[in-house]
């Protein structure tokens, strides 16, 4: 995936070479466990917006198998959020699972969180599974957003 890059007015969305520094301030703000983001950077490719040279968000993708692959971290930083950037990530991440002739592309979410729950639908992913306690069998803290406790993990599958 080494060439593709894609443009939309002023961002590029670009894949980061494996040599390249890890963008840990916007993947911890998608996924708190720098084990477990370590765990799959090894085996996913990460893809970059920038705008000029500034990095505005990033998405980790992981092939599961020959034809699924998994969105497993995705973050805007938080001044640029609610701007299109995110749509423009999984729009990008779409195409190019699409074009690696990957048959469905996946994206988990908590039960707690409501916005990524809309935004993913919005773009075309239906709930598919539920992995029951995840985030409480695998996080050593609990997480609460929107006053809810993130415990279960939520699948959503676009077929490509
Ligand atoms: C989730 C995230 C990547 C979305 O990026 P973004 O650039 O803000 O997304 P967009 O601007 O494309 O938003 C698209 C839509 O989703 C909505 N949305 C996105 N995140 C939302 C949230 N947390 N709460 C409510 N609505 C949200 C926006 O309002 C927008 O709706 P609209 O098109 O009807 O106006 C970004 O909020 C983020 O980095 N969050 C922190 C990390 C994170 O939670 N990652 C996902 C882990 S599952």
């Amino acid at each position: 995936m080494e060439e593709m890059t894609f443009k939309y007015q002023h961002l590029t969305f670009t894949k980061q070479d494996k040599n390249e520094p890890r963008e840990y301030e916007l993947l911890l703000l998608a996924d708190p466990s720098k084990d477990l983001v370590d765990q799959y950077l090894e085996q996913s490719d990460t893809f970059i917006a920038r705008q000029n040279e500034e990095t505005l968000g990033i998405v980790i993708l992981l092939p599961l198998t020959e034809e699924i692959i998994e969105i497993k971290n995705i973050a805007v930083k938080p001044e640029f959020q609610g701007q299109g950037i995110g749509s423009y990530l999984i729009e990008n991440a779409i195409k190019v699972a699409a074009l690696k002739k990957y048959k469905k592309i996946l994206i988990g979410t908590a039960n707690s969180s409501i916005g990524q729950l809309y935004l993913y639908q919005k773009l075309g992913f239906e709930i598919s599974e539920i992995r029951k306690n995840f985030f409480t069998d695998n996080y050593a803290e609990p997480i609460y957003e929107n006053g809810v406790q993130a415990k279960h993990m939520l699948i959503l599958a676009k077929q490509l």
